[in-house]
């Protein structure tokens, strides 16, 4: 027989499946994370945890699904600087409110970028600014969708590079990535979670890592910094949270399954192998996460202003 485990020692314990809510696609970073952190989270809640995608509009409509779901534990939803942080900024009219609408449950990884380019495109970050520079308003870069991090990376970019690039939309970074991969589309700017298999096959050509050091994943990859383009340095954080109104006892036993599931040997193996970083235990719980995206939501309302955006 099993020993209770943490989590369960709680006081709640669920009689029915855990909804994870995906505000994106299949295929892309929040999807990789989710599904692994599912399985997971299935086995300590001895629930299944099916994961939901409900991708589009930036990761709007599926925070807004996690938002209204029914505060009684069934339903975590997952965020990111994004949808939680960013997005106030970038749509007036936002139809949840990142703070009021939920209980924060966990800080759960912060990740490094990679902006990489389609197959026999360019080799590297110098050759791109050459075509860029002879090629003036022509780049198109894969996003999320306003206000999802691809976003912001490519924002930053676009920025960085006066690429004068068109930004194209997809329901999530999955989609993206694809049609980068068949080279509909030039670049992308995405968590390294999805972008390292690619670029290890061949199908995507990793030119820049957006952290002050390089992966080790992808040695020969300069940091944007190295490859001359410093304002390109963006860090992604990743979180659980519920709806506003769920009983505590069950907030604590969803954030002690979650931490229980990232101190799993085998999990912190495979996040570790797509540069996920996961918090340390200290860093995870809702208070970490509430005092971040305190000061996330007025850093991102600066950026935004100074980089002239109008908010959709
Ligand atoms: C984003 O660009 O916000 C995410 O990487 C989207 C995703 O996880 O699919």
């Amino acid at each position: 027989l099993a020993l209770p485990s943490r989590a369960r020692a709680q006081g709640w314990k669920p009689e029915r499946p855990v909804t994870m809510l995906v505000p994106f696609a299949a295929g892309g970073p929040t999807d990789v994370m989710a599904r692994l952190l599912a399985q997971k989270l299935a086995a300590i809640l001895g629930q299944p945890v099916p994961v939901e995608n409900v991708g589009g509009a930036g990761g709007i409509l599926g925070t807004q699904r996690a938002a209204r779901a029914e505060p009684d534990g069934y339903t975590i939803g997952l965020g990111h600087m994004g949808t939680h942080s960013a997005n106030p900024s970038f749509y007036k009219a936002l139809p949840y409110d990142p703070v009021a609408s939920f209980t924060p449950l966990s800080l759960f990884a912060v990740n490094p970028m990679v902006l990489a380019a389609k197959p026999r495109f360019v080799r590297d970050l110098p050759e791109l600014r050459d075509w860029i520079g002879q090629n003036k308003g022509r780049l198109t870069v894969a996003t999320a969708g306003t206000g999802s991090v691809s976003f912001l990376g490519a924002l930053l970019f676009d920025r960085a590079t006066q690429a004068g690039a068109t930004l194209v939309p997809y329901r999530g970074a999955g989609p993206a990535l694809q049609d980068t991969m068949n080279g509909v589309t030039d670049v992308i700017v995405d968590q390294a979670v999805t972008v390292i298999p690619q670029a290890q096959g061949g199908t995507l050509v990793p030119l820049a890592v957006t952290v002050p050091q390089r992966l080790p994943q992808l040695p020969a990859v300069p940091t944007a910094a190295e490859a001359g383009l410093p304002a390109l340095d963006i860090a992604v954080w990743n979180a659980a949270y519920a709806p506003a109104g769920i009983p505590e006892p069950r907030a604590r036993v969803l954030t002690a399954a979650i931490s229980q599931a990232l101190d799993d040997p085998a999990l912190a193996a495979r996040f570790a192998e797509m540069a996920i970083q996961v918090t340390p235990p200290d860093q995870r719980g809702p208070e970490p996460l509430r005092a971040l995206i305190a000061r996330e939501i007025p850093r991102w309302a600066r950026l935004t202003q100074e980089a002239g955006v109008k908010p959709e």
